[in-house]
């Protein structure tokens, strides 16, 4: 195809992604920081012989208790209020009696609802120990995020952002997961455009400010192929190693992003390793 007609496939529809004003980033401040309070409240609850379901509920309660709703929770059918995504489980996992055992490294992902707009957040949690590899693979994992985050700003392309994760993930001997990506949100929980976690500078949808959206990798110590299990939730490495993800919700603004979900006690990367890894 000539280059006229790849632009039209790769910048497609941008009229159909909702650009939003000083009000609404104010609404996603809210519900960003509530839904990084939840994972603050989180990290104090994951250690050895706590039950996801027990995670589950505290999620539930802290939503309650403040005003909030758990995005999740009856969304097309999903019966929880976070997913909690265990070790090759690579997303959706859904909490249970199972308790957590030491050198696990799990996902908790909240959605919060506040005023109608959704706040969208996933971390890794290492419970008690965790092996060196797998201390690896979340730092590699936090990394990518946060080089997507740094290629997102107006001009660019949802495909800058996917190339800056593939690039560094792949460098680093891990895959990048095609099954699922990030997300248009606002009002709605998803929305367009698409954020592929891989791709080119370039292709994609040129990013504008008041555009909303989040980026949420995850990072495969093996193969990037995944399997669905029985439940119609869980996914699963094919071939069984272990995988990795974190997500922010990010606003895009006149001269870069604004990061809706940060903790505000610094705990993003709550296992992050004191020493530098070799
Ligand atoms: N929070 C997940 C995301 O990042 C979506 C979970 S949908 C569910 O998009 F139904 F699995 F909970
Ligand atoms: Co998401
Ligand atoms: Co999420």
């Amino acid at each position: 195809m000539n280059d006229a007609a790849a632009e039209t496939v790769t910048r497609r529809q941008p009229g159909t992604i909702k650009l939003h004003g000083p009000e609404a980033f104010e609404g996603m401040r809210k519900a960003g920081r509530l839904t990084a309070e939840a994972l603050d409240m989180i990290a104090g609850l994951v250690k050895p012989g706590v039950t996801t379901d027990a995670i589950d509920r505290a999620a539930f309660e802290f939503a309650m208790d403040h005003g909030a709703y758990p995005a999740t929770l009856y969304y097309r059918g999903y019966p929880r209020s976070c997913c909690t995504s265990i070790n090759e489980v690579v997303c959706h996992g859904i909490p249970n009696e199972k308790p957590l055992k030491e050198g696990d490294i799990v996902n908790i992902d909240v959605t919060l609802i506040v005023d109608g707009w959704h706040g969208d957040s996933s971390r890794m949690y290492a419970v008690g120990e965790i092996k060196p590899f797998a201390m690896r693979l979340l730092a590699i994992t936090h990394e990518s995020l946060e080089r997507g985050i740094a290629a997102a700003r107006p001009g660019a392309t949802t495909g800058h952002i996917g190339e800056a994760i593939q690039r560094y993930a792949e460098s680093e001997r891990c895959s990048v997961v095609r099954d699922f990506c990030g997300h248009g949100l606002g009002r709605l929980f998803h929305d367009e455009p698409n954020i592929l976690h891989y791709g080119r500078a370039g292709e994609g949808v040129e990013l504008r400010p008041g555009m909303f959206f989040t980026i949420e990798p995850m990072i495969n110590l093996g193969r990037p192929q995944v399997k669905i299990k029985n439940d119609g939730w869980t996914a699963v490495t094919r071939d069984r190693s272990l995988s990795a993800q974190f997500e922010h919700t990010i606003g895009i603004t006149e001269t870069g992003c604004e990061v809706f979900t940060r903790s505000p006690k610094g705990l993003d990367f709550p296992s992050r390793p004191s020493a530098p890894l070799t």
